[in-house]
C-alpha cells in the first residue's frame, strides 16, 4: 500500500505549494499519487496550473450525491442522516488526472472546530477515511489545518504528517501545536517543511521552536511562486531551486517513514509492543 501523507499548517503558509510540487515529483519517479484537496481555499488544481474551468468540482458541494450517500432525511423531529456512507465507488468517478496525478477536490466543511454534525462531515470523513486506510495509491492530503475532524482510525493510518511553517511566530506556534497533536494520536513520522525563508538564521529560530519536530528541508521565499500563483500557472514549472529544495525534503520524509516501518517490523518481530 503506497504511503499516506497530510500536509499541514496555518493559513497561506505554502500547504497547497508543497502538496502540488510533492504529488508531481512522486509520480514522475512513477509512484501511482492521489492528491486530495480537503481545504476550504481549493486551490490544489491552481496550484497544478488548470485553468478555473477544468478544475472539478468540490464533492462537498454536490448535495444532492452526499443526501444520496447519508441517506438524509428531515421529518417533524429532526434531521436523520448515516455517519458511515458508502464512498469506496467515488475516487474513481470523480478525479481528474492532471500529468500522471489523480486529482480529486473534495473542499472541507468551513466551521469552527474543524468539523460538524452533519451530513456533509460525515460524507468527508467516511472519504477520507477510505483514501488513507483502502486505497493503494501514494496518498497525500492538502489539508485545512490540523487532523482534529478526521476520526481516529483514519488518523493512525497516515503515515507522515507534514507541517508547513514560514518564520513567523504564530505559524511556529501553529505548526508546534498541530505536529505535537498528530504525535499524540499516534501517526509514526512529523516533520516540518520552512517556506518562504529569506534568511539562514530564520532556520535556527523555527527548529529551535519546534519542540523536537525534525525540519526536513526548506524552500526560500520566491517571486516567482509568487507569480505563479497570480497567473494561475503550475508552481512545479515556476521555481527549479524550490522544486530541488522540495524534492530533498521529500527524500528525508521517505526515509523517516521508512525507518518507523523498520523499527515496527522488528518491535513485531521481537514480540514486543
Ligand atoms: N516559497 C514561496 N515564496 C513566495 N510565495 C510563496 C511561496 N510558497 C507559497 N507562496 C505563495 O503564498 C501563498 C499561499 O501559498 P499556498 O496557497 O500554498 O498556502 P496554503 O497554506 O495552502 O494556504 P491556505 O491556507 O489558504 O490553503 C500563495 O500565493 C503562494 O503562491
Ligand atoms: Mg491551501
Amino acid at each position: 500500500m503506497g504511503m499516506k501523507i497530510a500536509i499541514g499548517g496555518k493559513g497561506g503558509v505554502g500547504k497547497t505549494t508543497v502538496c502540488s510540487v510533492w504529488a508531481h515529483l512522486f509520480a514522475r519517479e512513477g509512484y501511482d499519487v492521489l492528491a486530495i484537496d480537503a481545504d476550504p481555499s481549493l486551490s490544489l488544481g491552481a496550484a497544478f496550473g488548470l485553468p478555473a474551468e477544468r478544475t472539478p468540482k468540490p464533492l462537498i458541494e454536490m448535495k444532492d450525491l452526499i443526501a444520496e450517500r447519508t441517506g438524509m432525511r428531515k421529518d417533524a423531529l429532526g434531521a436523520y442522516f448515516r455517519l458511515n456512507p458508502a464512498v469506496s465507488d467515488l475516487p474513481e468517478e470523480h478525479w481528474l488526472e492532471v500529468n500522471n496525478v489523480k486529482l480529486l477536490v473534495l473542499g472541507a466543511v468551513t466551521q469552527a472546530g474543524g468539523g460538524c454534525a452533519c451530513p456533509e462531515g460525515a460524507f468527508l470523513k467516511a472519504l477520507l477515511s477510505h483514501t488513507i486506510l483502502q486505497r493503494d495509491e501514494l496518498v497525500l492530503v492538502d489539508l485545512a489545518a490540523g487532523v482534529e475532524f478526521m476520526g481516529r482510525a483514519s488518523v493512525q493510518g497516515i503515515d507522515a504528517f507534514v507541517v508547513v511553517v514560514e518564520p513567523g511566530s504564530r505559524s511556529i506556534e501553529t505548526a508546534g501545536n498541530i505536529a505535537g497533536m498528530a504525535r499524540d494520536l499516534g501517526i509514526g513520522t512529523v516533520g516540518a517543511v520552512a517556506n518562504k525563508v529569506t534568511e539562514l538564521t530564520e532556520l535556527d529560530v523555527i527548529r529551535s521552536r519546534l519542540n523536537g519536530v525534525p525540519l526536513l528541508g526548506s524552500v526560500a521565499y520566491s517571486k516567482s511562486i509568487q507569480e505563479a500563483d497570480l497567473q494561475r500557472t503550475a508552481v512545479m514549472q515556476a521555481d527549479a531551486a524550490a522544486v530541488h529544495a522540495l524534492n530533498q525534503a521529500r527524500h528525508r520524509l521517505t526515509e523517516l517513514v521508512k525507518n518507523v516501518e523498520v523499527v515496527g517490523q522488528s518491535r513485531n518481530l521481537h514480540g514486543a509492543e
